[in-house]
């Protein structure tokens, strides 16, 4: 590393140490941090996502209309329809972005999703994955890395204190699986929008998070790209639930593989449920979404 990238890196870390503290010193949120403080979400029931009536309005226009949605432990779950479907609201009231006015959100059985800030959401082991990548462009793929373990607040770990070996295996191994072992000393910044991509669900995995939410991930990537994310998903399905949105049909096929439930929605809500087949021979999910 050059020393002005060294000092950009340095800067980035203390702002995320500064971050840590603010999140972690209490405040006008405190009452919120102590609800969650030793609760661990239940996956007993073998339900790690519970949506039930959800509505969300603005000015009177329903984004979501009393949308009820299950996601279980460990699945891998597609969802499709227009633009405009609600998807991307979907998403922003699972991680505490909009409050919708009507209806209720778990995590697991027991955790009240509505009553929790964004923070504590991904502190408890929810990641989102936006459409844009947002890695840290002048740090390397190692670091940004680095800084996705260290800014888990579990980890209690201080920015510029060393990293134990297990924490080294554990960003080794997503290295490995998010194929940039080779560039994980090169910038960020230089990588391709494809790798950016993974770079970042590699940040996200840094936090074992329980559910990912995915929207619109292989947007922009080449097919080769898109056909390594569908492998990568595949091999993270079972130990986390993952909620992919996503346009591209080919891309869904290979997720479900035949027989893997997916959710159509439409206007706010569930307009059909069933395998990519089902889905695509359903009359209203052709006239809405896939026949035009
Ligand atoms: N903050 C907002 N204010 C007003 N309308 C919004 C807002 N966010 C989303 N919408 C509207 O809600 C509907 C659903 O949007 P969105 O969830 O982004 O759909 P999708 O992701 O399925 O394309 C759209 O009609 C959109 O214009
Ligand atoms: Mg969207």
């Amino acid at each position: 590393m050059t020393p002005e990238l060294q000092e950009a890196g340095a800067a980035q870390l203390a702002a995320a140490q500064a971050r840590l503290q603010e999140a972690s010193s209490g405040g006008r949120d405190a009452a919120f941090g102590r609800v969650l403080h030793g609760a661990q979400p239940d996956f007993a029931h073998g339900v790690a996502l519970y949506l039930d009536e959800i509505t969300v309005s603005f000015d009177g226009f329903k984004a979501l209309n009393a949308l009820s949605l299950a996601i279980n432990v460990g699945e891998l779950r597609c969802i499709i329809g227009p633009n405009g479907a609600g998807k991307t609201t979907m998403m922003d009231v699972i991680t505490g972005k909009t409050r919708p006015d009507h209806g209720t959100a778990s995590f697991g059985s027991n955790i009240d999703l509505l009553r929790l800030r964004e923070n504590d959401i991904a502190q408890i082991g929810i990641g989102r994955k936006f459409q844009k990548p947002t890695v840290y462009e002048q740090l390397s793929v190692f670091e940004n890395l680095e800084l996705a373990l260290k800014a888990d607040r579990r980890v209690r770990a201080s920015i510029f204190s060393r990293l134990t070996g297990t924490q080294l295996d554990r960003i080794a191994e997503i290295l490995q699986l998010i194929h940039l072992l080779p560039e994980a000393q090169r910038t960020a910044g230089l990588l391709s929008h494809g790798q950016k991509q993974w770079l970042e669900i590699g940040m996200l995995l840094m936090q074992d998070p329980k559910l990912l939410l995915l929207d619109e991930p292989v947007a922009g990537m080449t097919d080769e790209e898109t056909e390594r994310t569908a492998e990568l998903f595949l091999s993270l399905e079972g130990q986390h639930s993952l909620v992919v949105v996503e346009h591209d049909m080919k891309f869904v096929g290979e997720l479900t593989q035949g027989w893997k439930k997916v959710t159509v929605l439409h206007e706010g809500s569930v307009l059909a449920e069933g395998t990519l087949a089902d889905v695509q021979s359903n009359e209203k999910v052709v006239e809405v979404y896939l026949g035009r």
